[in-house]
């Protein structure tokens, strides 16, 4: 038995924030930001609208691309770092706002690879039979930890969210997954309190926002990322020329194109999505993922590589046989 992918979703915040925009309250240019980054525009959620609120309407366009009502899911992870509250965990929130009842819901927090972590728990209770029907979800709100006066993080990220419904099949989906971890790093990229961690125990000068030091994290990136899709290959006894897409995570376009570089991908085989959104942590994969599907680029039986990297430092890969 395996688990397969039976439809996606996404939600991007209304607003957007671009380059330009930035231009105007940092020290900063559009081309910097295009040239070092990709990024060419950010979403931001509005005032008072949540990781759940992105959360939940990513997770209805899924159930409606996989032709089930929120009455089937039998399973609900969510990936993510920044939850409305600290409990109930936003898998609850989802579920109360779904109007579903007694399956397990809860949430992962493994940074910017939150989904692909969450992928991995949902997919092995699906081929176990043990859920029939599993909302696999990546949303995150990043603008409210970022510090809007500091140039070298604040072009960076944005909000969103995406999900995956995973189904159980006789023929091949998620095929492996694969993850990490290297607590280490956990100077490199980190906020700096919680709530066991009070504000007050917080290192000085780091005030309430996210911390990254931005071209430590990228040297380590490439290097984990290259190893972790390796690993995948090898597991399934496969090349890199047996992939037909690779759905990267969307921190930098720099990175995408050593891990394509790495495994002779063309970029044209690349989902790129982040000129559009950022670095949205655990909903770029699942995001990217849902826009080549609706816009047809990715096909049934198609072989996708997911990768991702984050804080942590985490990180992790997927196979899947769409
Ligand atoms: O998703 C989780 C994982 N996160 C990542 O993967 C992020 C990894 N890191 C990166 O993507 C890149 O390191 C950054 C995009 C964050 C930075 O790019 P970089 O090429 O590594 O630049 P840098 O940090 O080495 O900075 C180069 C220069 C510096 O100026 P000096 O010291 O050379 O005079 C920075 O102060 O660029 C300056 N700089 C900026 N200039 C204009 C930094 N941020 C900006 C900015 N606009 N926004």
């Amino acid at each position: 038995m395996y688990s397969r992918i039976a439809g996606t979703g996404r939600c991007l915040p209304e607003r957007v924030l671009t380059n330009h925009d930035l231009e105007r309250m940092v020290a900063t240019s559009d081309e910097w930001i295009r040239e070092r980054t990709g990024i060419e525009r950010r979403h931001i959620a509005a005032p008072g609208e949540t990781t759940a609120d992105l959360a939940e309407k990513a997770a209805r366009r899924a159930l409606e691309a996989a032709g089930v009502t929120a009455a089937d899911v039998d399973f609900l992870v969510v990936g993510t770092t920044t939850p409305d509250v600290v409990f109930p965990n936003v898998g609850c929130l989802l579920q109360d706002r779904l109007g579903i009842h007694g399956c397990a819901a809860f949430s992962i927090e493994a940074a910017c690879s939150s989904f692909v972590y969450a992928l991995s728990v949902a997919d092995r209770f699906v081929a176990a039979g043990q859920a029939r029907c599993a909302l696999v979800i990546g949303a995150e709100t990043l603008s409210r930890i970022v510090d809007w006066t500091d140039r070298t993080t604040c072009v960076l990220f944005g909000d969103g969210a995406g999900a995956v419904v995973l189904q159980p099949s006789a023929e091949p989906g998620i095929l492996s997954c694969h993850l990490g971890a290297d607590g280490r790093y956990k100077d490199l990229l980190y906020f700096p309190y919680g709530v066991s961690r009070r504000p007050e125990d917080a290192g000085h000068g780091e005030g309430a926002f996210l911390q990254m030091k931005g071209n430590e994290v990228f040297k380590v990136a490439v290097k984990t990322l290259e190893g972790i899709v390796q690993e995948a290959l090898d597991a399934n006894r496969l090349d890199c020329s047996a992939v037909d897409w690779l759905i990267p995570h969307q921190a930098n376009l720099r990175i995408i194109q050593a891990t394509a570089k790495r495994l002779g991908m063309p970029m044209e085989r690349v989902v790129l999505t982040l000129q559009d959104h950022g670095n949205t942590s655990a909903a770029s994969v699942p995001m990217a993922l849902d826009v080549a599907i609706r816009d047809g680029r990715i096909r049934r039986g198609d072989l996708l590589l997911l990768e991702a990297f984050g804080g942590g430092f985490t990180w992790g890969a997927s196979l899947v046989r769409y």
